[in-house]
């Protein structure tokens, strides 16, 4: 969601923040701004735009008109949540007397509360949104005479809810000023400045030196060095970052968009995922999860939660644990697990599920989870983030930066992951023998094999979606593993063609959702050899029967399932722990060539963004 960038002290700032904010658009924006301090009139320069995927273009321009003399500047995109996308309520905002800018990300849950009476004590707002309060709360410290930094560290405790903020104030022209509660926020040294950041992947090319501000501290940013403080204004420390990512992976490296080259680089990623997770034996080794293999053979049930892309992927998750460990799993969506009033306790494990390791739910209900008396893992892309450092322990999937608003590669390295820690659960549990147990290491680390094959395979998948580009009613069906890859399936032509793409689970569309199927509809069967293959080749003869269209995910060499359908998606044959894996390939494809035929963005799909900081 809301990006921040700023940079202090080095040279050129307009531009290296400009950059900042390319790199950070990913997350998701519909407006934009920066903000300046002229040194020499001791004022600050502010610019915004909201228009639609070209805010940042406009800010360049604009730009053109800025100062010549440039201090401490900070840039931001907005996704908005509170007012209109509109230039008014596009960040920076500033306080009455104009002389502190801020940029924020998260929400300030008690706004109102806290306008009302900024607003009797004769501050004028002139946006619809939260952010203006942190503003004229910081500009009645100031006033009072506290300088930037501990004027933020004291409306820490007037806040309530998620946030980061950055702050430059005119009166103190090279200095950025920054904050954080659980939303993401970092900052990075080089030898003559300061940056901060929302994320890793936009930091790196200024610098590798980075760190984690930690929740409630506040840093004050200069040429002079970095001042970490917290919220009572006593000296605090933040944890350096292990950057492993290269700034390379982060770029498009020659491919039109992320989700094409996120798309092709799911071998590397699976593998990266894999490596080392193996005993040469074949034992699962999960090294990096805090917990003993005695404390994970005293669970008697796992919980998984996450949403979207990830929810799926904790779908076969839950089959493989309990398939393999025989402990009860279950699977809950992040924001709907909050609110269940949960029964939950030490014998209970939760997971949670995230690429960004940021989704406010899914970071929610872990911390509900860990309310409850519950240990709680985080499965996490992004190494530190806020769900790897509140979670009893963590295992990375470790499959590079993910840019591509629709999750691709990291969606795959999940399921990998949740496999592997299935045969680790199983193994804790003593439930699986040797045999079995190389049997499955095999089947995984062949995995990164059998996708490069599922992408470049004899057949071209891109031909085969061109021709369903007109139309707007989709149906994907599957049972058990071939329903999570529906599922998934199903969201990837949803979020990035903008059509109505329905999932099912094959078996009920007899209870009610056949009575849609009509001429013209195209459904989407999964038809791998699983063992329900021939329930689920009944269904397509329902599906055809009432004039659908079928189009089937099969395995190659499968004549009986390519006469049954009007077209298929081939695939590798897999065993059971991956076949869903390999199940998926051809739909982000199958997506992906629709959306962009229809003239679509697929990097930034409309209304959405890649990391959900807000609920
Ligand atoms: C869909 C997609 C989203 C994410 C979801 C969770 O392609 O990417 O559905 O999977 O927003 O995000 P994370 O995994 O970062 O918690």
């Amino acid at each position: 969601m809301c990006g921040i960038f700023g940079v202090t002290g080095l040279p050129d700032p307009l531009t290296l923040v400009a950059d900042g904010l390319r790199a950070l658009e990913y997350r998701g924006y519909d407006s934009a701004g920066i903000v300046t301090v002229d040194p020499e009139r001791g004022e600050l320069w502010r610019c915004r735009a909201a228009e639609r995927g070209r805010s940042i273009e406009k800010l360049e321009t604009k730009m053109h008109d800025a100062p010549v003399h440039r201090g401490a500047t900070l840039g931001h995109t907005r996704w908005a949540t509170h007012g209109a996308p509109n230039e008014e309520n596009a960040h920076p905002h500033v306080d009455c007397s104009g002389r502190i800018g801020l940029v924020h990300n998260g929400i300030i849950e008690n706004h109102r509360e806290l306008s009302a009476e900024l607003r009797s004590a004769g501050h004028a707002f002139s946006s619809a949104t939260d952010t203006e309060t942190f503003a004229h709360l910081v500009e009645s410290k100031v006033r009072a005479g506290a300088c930037l930094r501990e004027a933020v560290a004291a409306c820490l405790g007037s806040v309530t809810g998620d946030f980061a903020v950055a702050l430059v104030d005119a009166a103190e022209p090279h200095t950025i000023v920054a904050a954080r509660r659980t939303s993401p926020l970092i900052f990075g040294r080089t030898p003559i400045g300061a940056i901060v950041s929302s994320d890793i992947a936009a930091a790196l090319p200024t610098t590798r030196d980075l760190y984690q501000l930690g929740d409630d501290q506040v840093v004050e940013l200069s040429p002079d060095g970095v001042v970490v403080i917290d919220a009572s204004g006593a000296p605090a420390e933040a944890r350096r970052l292990a950057v492993s990512w290269s700034v390379e992976a982060a770029q498009k490296s020659g491919y039109p968009d992320f989700m094409s080259k996120e798309i092709a680089e799911q071998p590397v990623a699976l593998a990266q995922t894999l490596l080392g997770r193996f005993s040469s034996a074949g034992v699962p080794e999960l090294e990096e999860l805090a917990l003993s293999r005695r404390e994970l053979a005293g669970f008697n049930r796992v919980v998984l939660v996450a949403c979207g892309s990830s929810y799926h992927a904790c779908m076969s998750g839950r089959d493989a644990i309990e398939r393999l460990a025989k402990v009860p799993a279950e699977v809950d969506i992040a924001s709907e697990f909050r609110y269940r009033e949960a029964v939950l306790g030490a014998d209970t494990l939760v997971i949670a599920v995230s690429q960004s390791g940021e989704t406010i739910d899914t970071l929610h209900a872990l911390r509900e989870a860990r309310r409850r008396g519950a240990k709680a893992i985080a499965v996490s892309n992004v190494v530190d983030s806020v769900m790897a450092r509140e979670a009893d322990g963590v295992i990375y999937t470790h499959a590079g930066p993910e840019i591509g608003v629709a999750s691709t590669k990291c969606h795959l390295a999940q399921h990998a992951l949740l496999a592997v820690f299935a045969l680790h659960l199983a193994h804790s549990r003593g439930e699986l023998s040797g045999e079995s147990l190389a049997a499955a290491a095999a089947e995984l680390t062949a995995l990164p094999g059998l996708v490069e094959a599922a992408l470049t395979g004899s057949q071209d998948h891109a031909a085969v979606a061109r021709r369903y580009v007109g139309v707007n009613d989709f149906y994907f069906l599957g049972r058990r593993s071939g329903f999570t890859v529906a599922a998934e399936g199903a969201l990837k032509l949803k979020e990035l063609a903008y059509v109505r793409a329905e999932a099912y689970p094959a078996g009920e569309m007899k209870h009610g959702p056949i009575s849609l199927i009509e001429p013209g509809a195209v459904v989407v069967v999964i038809a791998l050899r699983d063992g329900l293959w021939e329930k689920v080749m009944g269904n397509v003869e329902e599906m055809r029967a009432r004039g659908a269209t079928v189009v089937a995910v099969c395995e190659e060499g499968d004549q009986e399932t390519e006469a049954a359908a009007d077209a298929v998606l081939k695939v590798p044959g897999a065993g059971a722990l991956v076949r869903p894996i390999v199940g998926v390939v051809p739909l982000q494809r199958f997506a992906y060539e629709i959306a962009r035929a229809r003239g679509n963005d697929v990097d930034r799909p409309r209304n959405l963004a890649k990391v959900v900081t807000v609920e």
